[in-house]
């Protein structure tokens, strides 16, 4: 299948969606990476695997962008970016997204990157861990894919704890685009299911 990953950072995500596709763990191909952050990391690492980068914020042109790769799953990786309802109509039900908690937990407008570890530490939940969902037009409000949880350990800082659940994101991202690709998941109402 031909994806799209869009993106705002550093780009780890989609270094693991490279990588997937590369041994092929993927039944897929990366065909255009989009960032709307001109510095983003990302979009050097695209670059390094002849992949098609592009800086654009203008969701309108990212739509047509889309469209003419004839994009089948659109991941949102690090994109720091609320899509907006017509993006989602446009490719209804292949738009996934990772999030860095449990949903519905730590989730929604303005819990993002770092918010989310500092929120939880704050709040002193003992367990975290991270998310894949569909996207749909609310924030981080779609039918849940995949989820891992991470235990918050008592000596946890910020850096050591977005590490830790940043290496679950990366795992459960892989495992998530590999069975989109695969056609393995089926949506029933807000249920997603696993067809193994
Ligand atoms: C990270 O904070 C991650 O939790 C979230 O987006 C941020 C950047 O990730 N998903 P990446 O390294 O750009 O993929």
């Amino acid at each position: 299948l031909n994806i799209a990953v869009l993106i705002s950072g550093s780009g780890t995500n989609l270094q693991t969606i490279i990588d997937g596709c590369k041994n092929n763990e993927i039944n897929g191909k990366i065909k255009i990476v989009i960032s709307n952050n001109k510095e983003a990391y990302g979009l050097t690492r695209a670059k390094n695997n002849n992949i098609k980068a592009v800086y654009e914020k203008d969701e309108t042109k990212i739509i047509e962008l889309l469209k003419k790769e004839n994009i089948d799953l659109i991941v949102l990786a690090g994109y720091l970016k609320i899509v907006t309802k017509n993006f989602v109509n446009e490719f209804k039900n292949k738009i996934i997204n990772i999030h860095p908690s449990l949903i519905p937990s730590f989730c929604g407008k303005g819990y993002y990157g770092e918010i989310v570890h500092q929120k939880v530490l704050e709040y002193g939940v003992k367990i975290t861990g991270a998310t894949v969902h569909f996207v749909d037009e609310g924030a981080d409000t779609g039918p849940v894919i995949i989820q891992k949880s991470v235990i918050v350990k008592d000596n946890d800082t910020l850096e050591t704890l977005k590490k830790r659940v940043l290496h679950v994101e990366h795992e459960i991202l892989k495992e998530a685009v590999k069975l989109f690709c695969d056609k393995k998941l089926k949506l029933k109402g807000r249920r997603v299911f696993i067809n193994e």
